[in-house]
């Protein structure tokens, strides 16, 4: 009888995705035994759980002995030769939006050590950084995959992939990106109000999106548009533009200029009902015409064009008929045609954040165990 195959497991972040994560990975562990899945080290910014000879920490109790923990986390360097003389092979799941984690994806990636993440910042730096990943990875036979680092648990990144590596050529993608305006314009201007609900005004939908969690603590990190053009710099360069960075192509923010410098996000609050005519009069010229106004990131993958920003839809268009926060992308390809291959459904929240990340993690496991 052969000894049952072991893959260390390392992870890096323990918050709202890293919590779901674990109770997937115990469930995962239970149900995959032919493989022993060894959670050797858990780390958040300030503590630590690990130890010299790579003891077994039990998953169920991790998040638990994290809290009493006094160990400080290893620094990437000494984590990396830490992980590289494990005595199986090791997976690190990247649980955070560290940006230092994310630079140091090449020299994991040369060591061996395999990754998983929900983490958009490895992949949204500069394209050298994009380089040098993908090249530590496939000079040392290492795996790195990211679905959830755009569009949740959605089939997103597999499925831009598939299309590439079976010969597709995809000409167009287009999509709802962010949970946060999605929700903030299918309550702003609805395609079909509900019988006797009036649309808020501007600044009352991104008061009540903020009362509700839907956006960051200040709203305007949702609003500059970065996080949409992070996601549609990574199916950019998926399809095969070499895109430097998220600022190097247009992205129209939502934020009135004079409040770009608000000192904080509640300022923004206070001062945004004093704008809403600019917003009023987008929906309005769009209403005027039958249609909706969506804010959407797309790429010309024909003519290498990106641009993020609003545009206007008919009412009976998929992007037009959205419900709550859900995120839909619109692939366009040779073998599609002009009807697009769309992939719809919540692009944000803990578990299905965090099964983007499990689903990447057997896909390692069947390749490395
Ligand atoms: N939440 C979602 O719906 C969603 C959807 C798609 C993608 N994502 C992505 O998933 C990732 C995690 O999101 P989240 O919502 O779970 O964030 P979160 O709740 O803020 O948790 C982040 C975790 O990472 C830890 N961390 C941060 N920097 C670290 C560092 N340098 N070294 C070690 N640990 C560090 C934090 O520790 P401390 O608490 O000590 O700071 C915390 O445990 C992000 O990249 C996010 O963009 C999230």
């Amino acid at each position: 009888m052969s000894a049952q195959k072991q893959v260390f497991i390392a992870i890096i972040g323990a918050g709202g995705v890293g919590k779901c994560f674990l109770g997937q990975l115990a469930a995962l562990a239970a149900r995959r035994p032919a493989v022993r899945l060894s959670l050797c080290y858990i780390t958040t910014s300030k503590k630590a759980v690990y130890s010299p000879d790579y003891a077994e920490i039990n998953i169920a109790g991790a998040t638990a002995a994290l809290a009493a923990s006094e160990t400080k986390p290893l620094a990437l360097p000494a984590l990396v030769d830490y992980l590289a003389v494990a005595p199986s092979k090791v997976v690190l799941v990247d649980n955070t939006s560290s940006q230092d984690v994310a630079d140091a994806y090449p020299q994991f990636l040369s060591r061996g050590i395999s990754i998983v993440t929900p983490n958009k910042k490895a992949f949204t730096g500069s394209f050298k950084l994009w380089q040098d990943i993908f090249n530590s990875a496939a000079a040392s036979g290492a795996k790195v995959y990211h679905e959830a680092s755009c569009g949740a648990g959605l089939p997103l990144i597999s499925t831009v992939n598939d299309l590439v590596d079976t010969g597709d050529e995809i000409t167009k993608i287009e999509g709802i990106f962010s949970g946060t305006l999605s929700f903030l314009f299918n309550s702003f201007a609805p395609a079909n109000p509900a019988p006797g609900v009036a649309a808020g005004k501007w600044s009352a939908e991104v008061t009540t999106a903020k009362e509700l969690g839907y956006t960051e603590p200040d709203p305007r990190d949702d609003l500059n548009g970065m996080d949409v053009a992070r996601k549609l710099t990574i199916l950019a360069r998926l399809s095969g533009i070499p895109v430097e960075s998220p600022t190097s192509f247009p992205v129209e923010s939502l934020i009135p200029a004079e409040l770009e410098s608000a000192s904080s996000g509640d300022e923004y609050l206070e001062k945004l009902p004093q704008y809403d005519d600019q917003m009023e009069k987008v929906k309005a010229a769009a209403e005027k015409e039958g249609k909706v106004v969506r804010y959407v990131g797309s790429v010309d993958v024909t003519t290498k064009t990106l641009k993020v920003g609003l545009q206007t839809f008919d009412k009976s268009h998929p992007f037009a008929a959205l419900k709550g926060s859900d995120n839909i992308f619109s692939l366009y390809t040779k073998r599609y045609g002009s009807n697009p291959l769309i992939i719809q459904g919540a692009g944000a929240g803990g578990e299905v954040t965090a099964m983007g990340v499990t689903g990447d993690l057997i896909k390692v496991l069947n390749q490395i165990a």
